[in-house]
Order: C-alpha cells, then sequence, then structure tokens
C-alpha cells in the first residue's frame, strides 16, 4: 500500500513538474496532461473536481453551504465563488493544494458583472454606449481588478436577449437586439480573457444562461421559456454563439425550462447544440443550486436523479447543489452510470485550469501588493467615468434647456436618487464599496463650485410618503435650475427583481408634478436598470436624460452631461414602452398581415392605446443635432458576391461636436419567412465638428442577409430588399436593392 502509494506520489509529481504548459502550447498537449491526472484520480477525487460551493463571504442565493472549508480539505471541491481578496483566497488556495492528495488548485469565481470594485454602468447601460471599444475596457478593468483579488473565473456575460421590461434582469444584458448582443458579447469575452487568459490579470469568462433566459413568461424571474426552434435560433441563441467564438472558456446554464425541458438536464441545448453543432470545448456549470431545482420543476423525483440527469444532459459542474457529491458515485458503483459522462466533465475542468495556468502556479492571482496597486486605481476609476458618459441617452431637450451654464448661481438638486450612494452602483455591484461611490449632489457640487447647491430628498424611492414634497418645493423656488433625480432603487432590477408595474415607483411623480409647478427650469435625470413607463414625464418635464445605474463615478458623469463636458451619444438598447400592456414590445416585430391603420377597425392595434412605444429602440438625441443625405448604393442588383456598399452622408447642423451612432437597418420584403420589420444589420459612431460632414459606409454581404427559411436551412433568399440608415430604428433614409443570386 505504501509503496503504491510512493509510486502514485512520484508519478505525479513528474506530472507537476512538467506542467509548466503556457496556453500557447497545442492543446494536445494541455489534454494529454489532463489524462495523465485523470488517470491518477479516484472516483471520489474526480466527483470533487465537479463541484462548486460558494464561501460565506456573499450571498448570491438562497442557501449558503458553511462547511466548504472541511470539502475543500476533503477533495470534495473544484472551485469556489463568492470568495475574494489575495489574502482570504490565497487561504482557501493553500488549503487545496496543501491538504488534498493530487494538489489540483481551485478556481475562484465570482459575479463581476460590471466592474469589480470600481463599478461600471450595468450592463444595459453599457450596451446605449454602442462603443465596443468602451465595453471591453470595462470588462478589461473588471478583470484585472477581480484577478488581483485571487479571481480567476467571473460569471459574465450575461448574454440573454430580453424584451420584456419587467423582468429585472433586463438590466444585466446588452438589451433587445440579436446583432447588438452578439457584438457586445464578444467584446466583453475579449475583455475578460484577454489574448492570453493565462495572463494574470485576465479571468475566464461565463457566457450566462444558456439559453433564452430573457424570454422567462410575464417578465416573471424563474418562469418558464416556450418559443419556436425558429425564434430561438434566429434571435436567442447567437450572443451565446458569439461569445462561445470568441473563446469563452465556460457557459452557464439557465434556471428556466424550455419547451418543457429545464435547461439544467436540457441534452439538447447543452450536448446537442453546445457541444456538437458549435463546438464549443470549455466546460459548462449549472446555475446555483439548479440541479435540486429539477426535482421542483417536476422532471426528477428526487436530487440523486437530478444530478445524473444534469450530467448526463451535459453539465460539468455543480453549483452550489451539492448533487453531484451526494449522488454520482453511488450511481458509478451500482453500474447505473457510466464513469465516462464523470471523466469527460473532469477533462474539461482541468484543462480549463491548465489554460488558466493555474498548475503552474495555483497562488498567481494572491499577490497583496498588486491588490493594493491594481483596485481602483485612478484611471480605473477615469475609465469608469468615461464608460458612464457615454451610456447617457438624452431623452428630451426641448429649447435647447441642456447643457446648463456653468455660470449657473444656484441649483436644487432633489429627489430620493439624488443623494444615493448606494443605489448608484445597481443590482450586481460585485465588491463595489459605495462609500466610493460619487452622488449627484457631489458631482455638481464639483463641477461648479461657485453655485449654491441646495439638496431636498423630496420623497423616498418607493413609498406613498409625501411629507418631504413641500421642503423640496422650496428649495426648488429659491434656485435658478432643479435638477430632479428619480428612478427605481438598484435592487428593483436584477436577479429576483421583476415588476409588474414599470412606471416611476411612489410618489416621485407627485413629486416632479409639483416641482413643475414651481416654474423653475426642470430636468430630470434618471436612474433605474430597465424601461420605464414615463409618459407624464416626457409630456411635461422640458429635459430628460436616462443615466441608468452610471456606478462608481455616477455624479461625475451625470455632472459631465449636464454641462456639456461630454455631448450625450448613447442610444437605446431596448425599446421603452408607453404602457405595460404593449410588452413585448421591440423594434424588429412582424409586419402581419393587418398592421395598424388608425383608419380601419381590423387591424393590429389597441383600442386604448397606439402601437407606438415611447421612444425607439435606437434613440438617442445630442446637444447638436445631425443630418443625413439619401442613401447612395454601390448598386441596385447585389449578385451576393463580394459585397454591397451602402453610403450616407452624416452633417453636424448644430453648434457642438458631438458623436452620432449611425445605424443600419435592413427589410427583407418577400421571403419564405415572415420577415421583421427591419433588422439592425450595423452601426458605427461618427465624430463631428460643428458644420462637419462625413461619408459613413457600410458593407454588407449576402451572409448578412441570411435567416432561417422555411425549411429550417440557414441563408439568404433572391428578391428585393430594404435599406434604411438613421440615427434611430424609426427616422431613416431609404433605398433599395434586388438580391440576385446565381441560379
Ligand atoms: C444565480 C444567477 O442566476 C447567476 O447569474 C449567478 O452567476 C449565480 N447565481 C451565482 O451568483
Amino acid at each position: 500500500m505504501k509503496k503504491q502509494f510512493i509510486i502514485l506520489f512520484i508519478a505525479f509529481t513528474a506530472i507537476l513538474s512538467s506542467c509548466t504548459v503556457k496556453s500557447s502550447k497545442v492543446s494536445s498537449d494541455i489534454d494529454n496532461k489532463v489524462d495523465s491526472i485523470l488517470s491518477l484520480m479516484t472516483l471520489e477525487e474526480k466527483i470533487g473536481q465537479l463541484t462548486l460551493y460558494t464561501s460565506d463571504m456573499d450571498q448570491t442565493g438562497p442557501f449558503i453551504k458553511k462547511q466548504y472549508e472541511d470539502d475543500i480539505k476533503e477533495g470534495k471541491v473544484g472551485a469556489i465563488f463568492n470568495a475574494y481578496g489575495a489574502e482570504y483566497v490565497r487561504r482557501l488556495q493553500e488549503i487545496a493544494v496543501n491538504n488534498t492528495r493530487l494538489r489540483i488548485p481551485l478556481m475562484f469565481g465570482y459575479d463581476v458583472i460590471h466592474g469589480h470594485q470600481t463599478i461600471f454602468p450595468v450592463p444595459l447601460a453599457e450596451a446605449a454606449t454602442w462603443d465596443m471599444m468602451a465595453i471591453e475596457k470595462s470588462a478589461r478593468v473588471a478583470a484585472s481588478e477581480a484577478a488581483a483579488q485571487g479571481l480567476n473565473w467571473v460569471f459574465a456575460p450575461m448574454c440573454d436577449i430580453a424584451r420584456d421590461p419587467r423582468w429585472g434582469r433586463i438590466v444585466e444584458g446588452a438589451g433587445e437586439d440579436t446583432y447588438l448582443g452578439s457584438d457586445i458579447a464578444r467584446a466583453r469575452i475579449r475583455g475578460f480573457q484577454g489574448t492570453d487568459v493565462s495572463d494574470v490579470n485576465t479571468v475566464a469568462a461565463c457566457v450566462k444562461h444558456f439559453a433564452a433566459y430573457g424570454a422567462s413568461q410575464a417578465g416573471r424571474d424563474y418562469n418558464s421559456v416556450d418559443m419556436s426552434e425558429r425564434m430561438l435560433r434566429e434571435v436567442y441563441l447567437p450572443p451565446y454563439k458569439a461569445a462561445v467564438e470568441e473563446g469563452a472558456l465556460t457557459v452557464m446554464s439557465s434556471f428556466n425550462d424550455l419547451d418543457g425541458i429545464p435547461a439544467t438536464a436540457n441534452k439538447y441545448l447543452l450536448n446537442d447544440i453546445l457541444r456538437t453543432e458549435w463546438g464549443f470545448d470549455g466546460f459548462l456549470v449549472t446555475d446555483y443550486a439548479s440541479i435540486n431545482e429539477l426535482v421542483t420543476h417536476g422532471v426528477a423525483t428526487d436530487t440523486l436523479e437530478a444530478a445524473k440527469m444534469a450530467l448526463i444532459a451535459g453539465s460539468d459542474m455543480d453549483m452550489q447543489a451539492g448533487a453531484f457529491n451526494k449522488a454520482l458515485g453511488k450511481f458509478v458503483e451500482d453500474e447505473k452510470l457510466n464513469e465516462g459522462y464523470i471523466d469527460d466533465a473532469v477533462r474539461r475542468i482541468l484543462k480549463a485550469k491548465y489554460k488558466l495556468g493555474l498548475f503552474d502556479d495555483p497562488f498567481k492571482y494572491c499577490s497583496v501588493e498588486r491588490e493594493k496597486a491594481e483596485i481602483m486605481k485612478p484611471e480605473n476609476r477615469q475609465a469608469a467615468r468615461e464608460v458612464a458618459v457615454k451610456s447617457m441617452v438624452l431623452l428630451k431637450n426641448q429649447d435647447s434647456l441642456l447643457p446648463l451654464n456653468k455660470s449657473v448661481r444656484s441649483i436644487a438638486v432633489i429627489g430620493p436618487l439624488a443623494d444615493a450612494k448606494q443605489e448608484m452602483l445597481g443590482s450586481w455591484s460585485a465588491a463595489g464599496d459605495y462609500n466610493k461611490a460619487v452622488s449627484v449632489v457631489e458631482g455638481l457640487q464639483a463641477k461648479v463650485p461657485t453655485a449654491r447647491v441646495t439638496y431636498a430628498k423630496g420623497c423616498n424611492i418607493n413609498d406613498d410618503n409625501t411629507t418631504l414634497i413641500g421642503e423640496a418645493v422650496k428649495a426648488a423656488r429659491s434656485s435658478d435650475v432643479v435638477i430632479l433625480a428619480l428612478g427605481e432603487g438598484a435592487q428593483m432590477s436584477g436577479e429576483a427583481a421583476s415588476r409588474a408595474d414599470i412606471s416611476l415607483p411612489g410618489v416621485q411623480q407627485k413629486l416632479a408634478e409639483e416641482i413643475l409647478k414651481t416654474g423653475k427650469p426642470v430636468v430630470v435625470v434618471l436612474f433605474n436598470g430597465r424601461p420605464l413607463t414615463i409618459n407624464w414625464i416626457n409630456d411635461n418635464i422640458p429635459a430628460i436624460v436616462e443615466a441608468w445605474f452610471p456606478g462608481t463615478e455616477a455624479g461625475n458623469a451625470v455632472a459631465d452631461v449636464l454641462f456639456g463636458d461630454y455631448n450625450p451619444s448613447g442610444k437605446l438598447p431596448v425599446t421603452f414602452p408607453r404602457s405595460v400592456g404593449q410588452i413585448p414590445i421591440y423594434y424588429s416585430m412582424k409586419n402581419t398581415g393587418r398592421p395598424a391603420d388608425p383608419k380601419s377597425k381590423w387591424t393590429s392595434k389597441y383600442l386604448d392605446i397606439s402601437n407606438d412605444p415611447l421612444y425607439v429602440f435606437g434613440y438617442g438625441l445630442s446637444y447638436t443635432t445631425f443630418s443625413y443625405s439619401e442613401i447612395s448604393l454601390s448598386s441596385n442588383n447585389f449578385s451576393g458576391k463580394d459585397s454591397l456598399q451602402i453610403k450616407v452622408t452624416v452633417a453636424n447642423t448644430g453648434k457642438y461636436k458631438g458623436i452620432e451612432v449611425v445605424q443600419l437597418y435592413i427589410h427583407d420584403k418577400v421571403a419564405s419567412v415572415t420577415p421583421p420589420v427591419k433588422l439592425l444589420k450595423g452601426y458605427t459612431g461618427v465624430e463631428l465638428n460643428p458644420g462637419q460632414a462625413k461619408d459613413v459606409i457600410f458593407t454588407i454581404k449576402a451572409d448578412d442577409l441570411a435567416f432561417y427559411r422555411a425549411d429550417m436551412t440557414f441563408g439568404c433568399e433572391p428578391g428585393d430588399y430594404t435599406i434604411y440608415v438613421g440615427g434611430n430604428s424609426r427616422d431613416t433614409k431609404s433605398a433599395e436593392f434586388t438580391l440576385n443570386l446565381p441560379l
């Protein structure tokens, strides 16, 4: 026995010493090393690698398992989440490598969704930048801060297309559009993983929630999803696929069932699509205790059966259910489960650990010096401020009330979000410390130190107390201009934060009504994680800025925008409805057989409200104005070979330098499947000085016109198309071309 152990030890030491793999080496090299380790592992050790537990440092789900340190010691854990800090992670890693037989290092994961300690705007806000460099930079900074605190795995990007603003998790994604969402998914993977994921300041990304979680019925979190195969493939899957193609190391399955099969045990999704069709070779982690939920869903009799189902369907790592640990060993011993499933899952997990370089140095993310130097360094805060200004969307600016003049003498800053540092970070603010955030009041005072800034709360975020309104009215009366900071609390969106009524909560509209009566110029700055139905605000308040949840630099970024140090360029990545009754509402709707016609009763519309949204997808104003020339095409007959050039000249016709996000949409006029009225196919930001004009040229190829045809093959069809170019999805120039495919 002793002799056996010595041989084993020598063999393993030999493997470890040769484990100086750099990710640039061929993957077969890693495969060989992984296979060698695997051959030394007991069944129990293998199952341990498939297990992920939370530490009790943070709680991101319903229950916490307290004895995770003992489990690490016993080799029953492959990864830990919700633990960060160079020293703390080192201690847990030491338990793993010093106490377990094979000294396999742990991975450390965390929900680093929009920044780690330096908090960037919430993902929906970042999507409003339409600026992939900015989004990549945000993920880059998040990765370097996370990696400096012991983390090597982030549970992001969230790639769920969401078209129902009642769903609180709409805040975590890129909005309603597949094309934009796919670009953003790729940018985030590049940001997190860099060019070499084994670098000390990059982390493994985790694409989530696979799949179609954003289509939870009625916008209620964790609810069922049921959709056609066409809708799944056309609209919901592409962003996940884009992220996988960009090299994402891991994927997380979703809580929902899809067409009756919970994603956690959905072989079609996890195995057939993700692995076989897309060639994903990383590992797949379940969502939080979702294996146990297979029982609640009603597809497994108990946790044991659930564990087996999840593994066979393609889940590699069990997040927090402890079900793999409990069940898999017994199934193998009873010959009711082929150990090969476990081996495959272990292989995929060990491979990720190799790629991260953890076998070279399990403590590479645990340097206290680096942690001190990296966390919230001024460049990171500056980057957060730059992304925050770009994410803000100017919704209304009557009579050019904005930008404000810095010579203003007095400002009343009113509203429950005006002095609310904690709210500024938004949901999923990871290790963000709200004490280090800049409130709106602070940001404005810093911007115009000579002005008298009076703060009045006016009301709470979400109750019916009106007693504070009087004082706020007084503050408004004694000031030259009022900044009204309204919206939702940070926790009113995010996980388990669906709302059936998406208007301004509490008595905030009442506050706005009373403030407006003072006759002072009023600017509303909105903080929210979803589209809101703000019809009264839109109809009555002269200037509105959508600020979302801007993160650590919130107040400074708001001040930059309000005073014109940054001319707003954000565009909505999601449609704002007028009423919850219009949901789902999105720009790429179908025409139907009876498109709305106010003159005809028998058309597709409502009796009580127009079909039009409050703000369309892609909408956003600037302090300057832009004009668009007519579109000129390189040809009206496109053969499908080479490419088609689409040119417009965009001119700055106003007084300020500004950036316009020029958007390209295409409509297939007749197809074998009812086509959407418009589909985004390109966009680009152009910066123009007053009076300056630039040509913007988009290039499309036949592939850009492809879709799932009637027979579910993917490709394009010949025929007539309309091109639209403009500054949003509604106000566009158009041109036509014919696609003549060779027979
Ligand atoms: C549940 C959430 O759905 C998921 O997004 C998150 O990554 C995990 N909890 C871990 O906190």
